[in-house]
């Protein structure tokens, strides 16, 4: 059994051990940043494609002290790398840094990159050739307090960049947060959803794969697993058939989006469209103080209103008009969005269990419901809440 890491979000180790545990890994250890487990080449495969809310699933090759670069690019040498790789293989290496000595993340990966083309150089007389787009070989090297983690990513490009959302302009949330943050509420697809503030429909587009037990990784065209020499490619095909017959074909209660401007509604819908749910889930333009519940069966009203820190220029038009504003504006405008959320859930969702999630806490006491549970994630750097408000 090898051991494996799958990292996300900081706030949503919890979940993800949830969904490993699920999946069958053994010893799941929830860490910062991401959560330890182990188990056999099909395990990890079935992570790569299943887990909603990991960013990657590394493999680890080598963990060491590393106070230098020169101590990293020996410690890098050290390593049989005909074991992991033949020099007809290409290569990329993505670092990150944090407390530590070494603190040139881009200098970090090349010195990584220089060890293992100096080996195959002076053993074979070649080297791998460098791919950064697509390599075969896709490593990540995590350097925290000098000690540095050196691993196989088996997906190279981040996992929330599922397939279906190419176009990013209206502060989209991360797919693997947006995920998670609906497994937080405890969503499962047992009663209906719905995101009166939509934007690019990330909310509604995976709880739609939610609830269809489709996994993530289905509408994906490359994983850098598939190109390791021990690559089991009828296990991998296995696996994915698996999966694709696991996926139901309808959903057992409606999920809706709505969002004041057209512009998200056209992008809502065409992204649902690039994931295969375009027939199942309704996009409405309708500002939030319109929208009602789609069904009497009460359930989830889930929400990423702006909250004034990374929309900027981008909400202006259609948000509050072509104007120019000064923050203190926007401040006004945004108290009045969220105290409409409040006032509209009160009135029409009744039953229904609300979710906000923002950045900002005087702007989520302005919804003026009673605090259910209020949980902390970060998206990217920025420090937000999931607040749950009784309706
Ligand atoms: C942060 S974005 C939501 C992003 C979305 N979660 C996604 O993944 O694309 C906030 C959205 O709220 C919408 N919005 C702002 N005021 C609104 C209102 N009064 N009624 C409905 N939608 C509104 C904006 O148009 C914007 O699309």
């Amino acid at each position: 059994m090898t051991r494996y890491f799958a990292t996300c979000a900081r706030g949503l180790e919890p979940v993800l051990a949830g969904e490993l545990n699920a999946l069958g890994a053994s010893d799941v250890e929830p860490g910062r940043g991401g959560v330890t487990f182990r188990g056999d080449a099909a395990m990890f495969y079935r992570a790569c494609l299943w887990l909603r809310t990991a960013v990657r699933v590394l493999r680890p090759v080598h963990e060491f002290s590393a106070h230098s670069p020169d101590e990293l690019y020996d410690a890098v040498r050290s390593v049989n790398w005909s074991e992991w790789m033949t020099p007809d293989h290409t290569l990329a290496v993505d670092c990150n840094v944090r407390d530590s000595a070494i603190t040139h993340s881009q200098y970090a990966a090349r010195r990584v990159k220089d060890a293992i083309c100096d080996q195959f150089r002076d053993r074979t007389g070649r080297r791998p050739s460098v791919d950064t787009e697509q390599p075969m070989i896709g490593l990540n090297l995590h350097v925290s307090k000098n000690r540095a983690i050196l691993s196989l990513d088996g997906s190279w490009s981040s996992l929330h960049k599922r397939g279906y959302r190419p176009i990013q302009t209206i502060a989209p949330l991360n797919e693997a947060l947006a995920a998670g943050l609906l497994l937080c509420a405890g969503y499962d697809g047992t009663a209906p959803l719905a995101d009166p503030l939509c934007g690019s429909g990330t909310f509604c587009i995976e709880a739609a794969w939610i609830a269809l037990n489709r996994a993530p990784g289905l509408t994906r065209q490359w994983f850098a697993l598939q190109g390791w020499p021990d690559f089991d490619r009828p296990l991998w095909n296995a696996i994915r058939d698996d999966a694709r017959r696991a996926v139901r074909k309808d959903l057992p209660h409606p999920i809706i989006g709505s969002d004041v401007r057209q512009d998200a509604i056209d992008f809502a819908r065409a992204n649902a469209r690039t994931a295969g749910v375009g027939n199942l889930l309704t996009f409405e333009k309708r500002d939030v103080r319109d929208a009602r519940p789609p069904s009497d069966l009460p359930g989830a009203l889930i929400c990423n209103p702006p909250y004034g820190e990374r929309l900027g220029a981008a909400v202006k038009p259609g948000f509050a008009g072509d104007r120019p504003r000064g923050p203190a504006d926007e401040e006004k405008e945004l108290i009045g969005l969220y105290q409409l959320i409040g006032r509209t859930a009160a009135e029409h969702w009744r039953g229904w269990r609300l979710f906000v999630f923002t950045s900002n806490t005087t702007l989520a006491k302005k919804v003026g419901l009673k605090v259910v549970h209020k949980a902390p994630f970060f998206n990217g750097a920025l420090e937000c809440f999931l607040w749950e408000f009784r309706v």
